[in-house]
């Protein structure tokens, strides 16, 4: 399974870059704002820092509009995919771009139904946003179960599930158990994820027992 990282601020993607964890990025326009940076220039550092995808959201609500964005949008850097909504004109910029080689997460996707349209459209990526179902007291994994089984169902259907709006560790457990292609994960929910507190206690209690040998290893 894939990890994305879901921000756009940069510090927090360097510093979780080291990890190695790391397979991409995925912004969109709250992300943007929140960061306070400009658009264009906060994902040339992302793109500069991370390798893998870094998805970037267009912002026209027409097709046309979506396509032009999206075409600039793809000329900052090689691995950006351009995001775009789950509406009628969104599939259909999707279809273009697509059909451009240039690859497409379609997002804001809350329905199996809307899913099926995206990977028809071509998208490289659908974007259920599960903690938002969640919100609304809809279980959001059950969705990323039918669009793994739907998607299962057909091999003409290659768009991959990423998992979106990931608000707990138990979101990422579930989404790999039920096997999603990819989870874009807030920063502090990866870094949650290697928590535990018999790992604590059990290094606190290791680190005890050493200090009391009197050792040390050479580096
Ligand atoms: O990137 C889109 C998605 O992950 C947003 O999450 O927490 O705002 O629902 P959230």
């Amino acid at each position: 399974m894939k990890f994305f990282i879901d921000t756009a601020d940069i510090e927090e993607i360097r510093d979780l870059a080291t990890t190695g964890m790391l397979d991409g990025v995925t912004t969109n326009p709250s992300l943007i704002a929140k960061s306070g940076r400009d658009f264009f220039e906060v994902l040339k550092d992302i793109c500069a820092v991370v390798d893998g995808p870094v998805s970037a959201e267009v912002t026209a609500l027409d097709a046309e509009g979506m396509i032009r964005e999206g075409k600039t949008v793809a000329k900052l850097a090689d691995n950006i995919v351009v995001k775009a909504p789950l509406t009628w004109d969104g599939l259909r910029a999707c279809r273009a771009l697509s059909s451009e080689g240039i690859k497409v997460n379609v997002t804001l996707c809350f329905s199996a139904n809307q899913a099926l349209l995206a990977a028809k459209a071509g998208a490289t990526y659908i974007s259920p946003f599960v903690g938002r179902l969640d919100d609304v007291n809809i279980d959001g994994m059950e969705l990323i179960e039918d669009i793994r089984t739907i998607y299962d169902n057909y091999d003409l259907l290659q768009t991959e599930i990423l998992v979106a709006s990931i608000r707990s560790p138990n979101h990422v457990k579930d989404a790999a158990l039920i096997g999603a292609d990819v989870v874009t994960i807030p920063p502090s929910v990866l870094r949650q994820l290697a928590d535990h507190p018999l790992t604590t206690k059990g290094l606190d209690a290791f680190m005890a027992d050493w200090k009391k040998t009197g050792q040390k290893i050479p580096s």
